[in-house]
């Protein structure tokens, strides 16, 4: 992956000349973005000093499931975009302000005192109408009426595919900053929100612990991710939950060895509590999971999901840095002439990454913590016994 990484180094300083788009420079533009309107991927580069015209204005939006932090991303690119006196509004609603020309002008007093907020400014939403046919074109339509001359989208995957589905019609630049709780983002170690929400799910899951020890009961505890186990595995392994429940360590969901695992645990140490961690899983209820392990086990075990409470609250330090990081990082590759890309942080080093590729194939997860619950988890076959 870090091969894929444009580290930027070479590209760090800003240039803010005063040039106006020239024929070529759009013609030039178009022809980057040519291969993705015949359905091949968009090509993502940096476009030359002469190809990129000075930017004026920049639009910011949130979109898709929040994150603690996004706040503090907007404010990074607002002060960022100031230094460089660039006009900044916000879209409100994700892509939905844009159809809807609903804006609010941003300076650095707008986002003083934002950076402890948790949720959006901007507020956040899926945006029907940008996968609709005429969608994008629609967008970029507006974009350009507004002389918006770069976009900053801060968002998931899902918001990602909307940035590269307008850019085949619009002429300003892109720039994508990972924001979700899932960190399902390829092309960053981490996304903005997730540290947050790993501390908010632990501290339910230590509280769980305290009531579950007091009864020795048997908990299975959900917490969000869509389609990855990064925050299962993260919250499941910070709080020594006895199993963790997900894609990455599931494949095939084997509830007879869990079973089998709580008997060997009871055996060993007598009624004690034990906690199992579980991935959102589609189309598969905690509660149901929890029923199902009552009747293997002839032990009641109770199911508490803890749902949207972990996209809510102030954001940890870890995710305020990373944000401010990577919001004035994302700005100063725009004046570089980046385009298409995702402002990421791979090693503690801010880079670009295609914003096609972001979505493209599952994040793994960290292989040493892998193993590490593997380990945990496979000590003993299906029957209880070591192996
Ligand atoms: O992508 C962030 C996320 O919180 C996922 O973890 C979860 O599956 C989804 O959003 C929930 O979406 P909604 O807020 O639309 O219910």
């Amino acid at each position: 992956m870090d091969t894929d990484i444009i580290q930027c180094a070479q590209h760090n300083e800003p240039k803010n000349d005063k040039q106006q788009p020239t024929e070529a420079a759009i013609n030039s533009h178009d022809l980057d973005v040519m291969p993705h309107k015949q359905g091949l991927q968009p090509r993502t580069r940096y476009l030359s000093s002469e190809h990129h015209p000075r930017i004026h204005r920049l639009a910011v939006l949130t979109s898709g499931g929040d994150a603690p932090g996004m706040n503090a991303a907007i404010k990074a690119v607002v002060d960022a975009a100031d230094l460089q006196h660039i006009d900044v509004i916000g879209f409100m609603h994700g892509f939905n302000g844009i159809f809807d020309r609903d804006y609010v002008p941003l300076t650095p007093r707008d986002v003083k005192h934002i950076i402890h907020l948790g949720g959006t400014i901007l507020k956040s939403a899926r945006c029907k109408t940008m996968h609709e046919t005429q969608g994008p074109s629609m967008a970029a339509a507006i974009l350009h009426e507004l002389s918006v001359d770069a976009l900053v989208i801060i968002g998931g995957d899902g918001s990602f595919r909307g940035a590269t589905a307008l850019a085949p019609y619009y002429h300003g630049q892109i720039i994508g900053i990972p924001g979700t709780i899932d960190n399902d983002i390829d092309g960053s170690d981490y996304s903005i929100g997730f540290a947050t929400a790993v501390d908010t799910a632990l501290d339910a899951i230590d509280k769980i612990r305290d009531t579950a020890d007091a009864f020795e009961r048997i908990f299975l505890v959900e917490v969000m991710g869509r389609h990855s186990g990064y925050l299962a595995m993260a919250a499941g392994i910070a709080s020594a939950a006895e199993q963790v429940i997900c894609p990455e360590l599931h494949p095939q969901l084997d509830l007879p060895a869990i079973a089998a695992d709580i008997r060997y645990a009871q055996q060993q140490n007598g009624k004690q509590s034990y906690i199992i961690v579980v991935a959102e899983q589609q189309g598969l209820s905690t509660t149901h999971l929890a029923d199902e392990l009552t009747k293997l086990t002839h032990t009641d075990c109770r199911a508490c999901v803890l749902g949207h409470l972990q996209r809510g609250g102030s954001p940890v330090f870890s995710d305020r840095i990373l944000a401010t990081k990577l919001g004035h990082f994302a700005v100063q590759q725009l004046l570089t002439g980046a385009h298409l890309m995702m402002a990421g942080e791979i090693g503690g080093v801010a880079g670009l990454y295609p914003l096609h590729l972001t979505g493209e194939r599952h994040k793994s997860p960290d292989p040493a913590l892998l193993l590490w619950q593997q380990q945990q988890q496979k000590s003993r076959d299906s029957s209880g016994e070591d192996v």
